[in-house]
C-alpha cells in the first residue's frame, strides 16, 4: 500500500516535470518535434483538400498566392517545407500574425491534418505567371545566384525535399524580397544561420538582382499549370479579383559624385 502511494507520487512528480519541461521547451524544439511526428504519418489527399478550404481565402484555391507578394505561392512546394513552416508558425518559431489563428490545432487540427494539407498542396500545379522584378539587372543576379544560393537552393531553384530546402523558382518577386529582408535582419526566427551569413554583405542592388533572377527561374515543366487553369477541386469558389502588383520602381541611380574644389593654381598659393 505504502509503495503504491510512493510510486503514485513519483509518477505524478515525473508527469509534472515533463509538463514543466514541455512548457519550457523553446518554440524551435516544439516545432521540430511536431515536424518529425507529421513526417511519419501517411497523408490523405481528400482530407487535405477539405482542410485547404480555410487556407484558400488567402492563398487562393490554386495555391498561387498573389503577385503583389502579400501571399506566397504555396502550390507545388515540397511537402517537407510546408510541414516545417506550419509547425514553425504555430509554435511561434516563425512570426505570421495574419495566418497564426488559422494554424492552431483548434482550427487546422492535429499532425494528421498538417500531413494531409501539405500533401495536397505539394501536388497542385504552379502558376505560369508569378510576379517578376524589373528585369534590368539579370546578369548580375545570375552571377550572385550561382555563387551564393545554388549550393543550397539548387542550380534551378528547385530546393529539395529531404532537407526541407524551399523551392524558390517561380515564387513571387515581392514575396522573395520581403522574406530576404526578414531573414537578413533576423526577424524571421526560423531562418538558416548559414544563409544569414551568406547574404550579410548584399547591397540593395544585389538583393533585387538576385531575387529577380530567382523569381524567373522556371519550376520543372511538369509542375507548371497550363494558362488559365482553375483548380477543379473548388468548382463553386468565388474568386475575388486579385490585387495588381504595384509597379516595380527601377533601382535608384547612385548619387552623383561630390564635386571636389578645383586645386589652387600655382600662383594662388598663399605666401608665408
Ligand atoms: C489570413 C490569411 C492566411 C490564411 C488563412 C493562411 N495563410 Fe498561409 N500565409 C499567409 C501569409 C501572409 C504568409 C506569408 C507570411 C510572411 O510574409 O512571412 C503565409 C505563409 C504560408 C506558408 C509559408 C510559405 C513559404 O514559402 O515560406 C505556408 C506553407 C502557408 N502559408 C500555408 C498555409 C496553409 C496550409 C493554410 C491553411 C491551413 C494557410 N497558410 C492559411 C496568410 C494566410
Ligand atoms: C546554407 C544554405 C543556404 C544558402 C547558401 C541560401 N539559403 Fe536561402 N534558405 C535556406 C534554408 C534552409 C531556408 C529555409 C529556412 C526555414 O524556414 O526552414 C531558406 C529560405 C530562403 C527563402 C525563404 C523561402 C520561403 O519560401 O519562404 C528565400 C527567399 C531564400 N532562402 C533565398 C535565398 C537566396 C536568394 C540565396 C542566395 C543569395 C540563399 N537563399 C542562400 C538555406 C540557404
Amino acid at each position: 500500500m505504502k509503495t503504491t502511494t510512493a510510486l503514485g507520487v513519483l509518477a505524478g512528480l515525473t508527469a509534472t516535470l515533463a509538463a514543466a519541461q514541455l512548457m519550457a521547451a523553446a518554440p524551435a524544439e516544439i516545432a521540430q518535434r511536431e515536424y518529425e511526428e507529421v513526417l511519419a504519418l501517411t497523408p490523405n489527399l481528400e482530407n487535405g483538400r477539405q482542410a485547404y478550404l480555410t487556407c484558400a481565402v488567402c492563398h487562393r484555391p490554386e495555391g498561387w498566392g498573389s503577385p503583389d507578394g502579400s501571399y506566397p505561392q504555396i502550390a507545388g512546394q515540397w511537402r517537407t517545407v510546408i510541414i516545417k513552416q506550419l509547425a514553425d508558425v504555430r509554435a511561434r518559431n516563425r512570426d505570421n500574425p495574419l495566418m497564426y489563428p488559422f494554424s492552431v490545432p483548434r482550427i487546422l487540427g492535429g499532425p494528421q491534418q498538417i500531413a494531409d494539407v501539405a500533401a495536397y498542396l505539394a501536388q497542385l500545379p504552379m502558376t505560369p505567371h508569378n510576379g517578376w522584378g524589373p528585369g534590368t539587372d539579370l546578369e548580375h543576379g545570375r552571377a550572385l545566384y550561382q555563387a551564393n544560393c545554388a549550393e543550397c537552393h539548387g542550380d534551378n531553384g528547385w530546393g529539395n525535399e529531404p532537407d526541407h530546402m524551399p523551392a524558390v523558382a517561380g515564387q513571387h518577386f515581392l514575396y522573395l524580397m520581403r522574406q530576404f529582408d526578414s531573414i537578413r535582419t533576423g526577424r524571421r526566427k526560423n531562418s538558416d544561420p548559414e544563409m544569414v551569413k551568406q547574404i550579410e554583405g548584399f547591397s540593395p542592388r544585389d538583393q533585387a538582382a538576385v531575387l529577380d533572377y530567382t523569381a524567373r527561374l522556371r519550376p520543372p515543366p511538369e509542375k507548371l499549370a497550363r494558362d488559365g487553369w482553375l483548380n477543379p477541386d473548388f468548382p463553386n469558389y468565388v474568386r475575388p479579383p486579385m490585387p495588381e502588383p504595384p509597379p516595380i520602381p527601377a533601382m535608384p541611380e547612385p548619387p552623383p559624385m561630390p564635386k571636389f574644389p578645383e586645386p589652387p593654381r600655382p600662383g594662388e598659393f598663399p605666401s608665408f
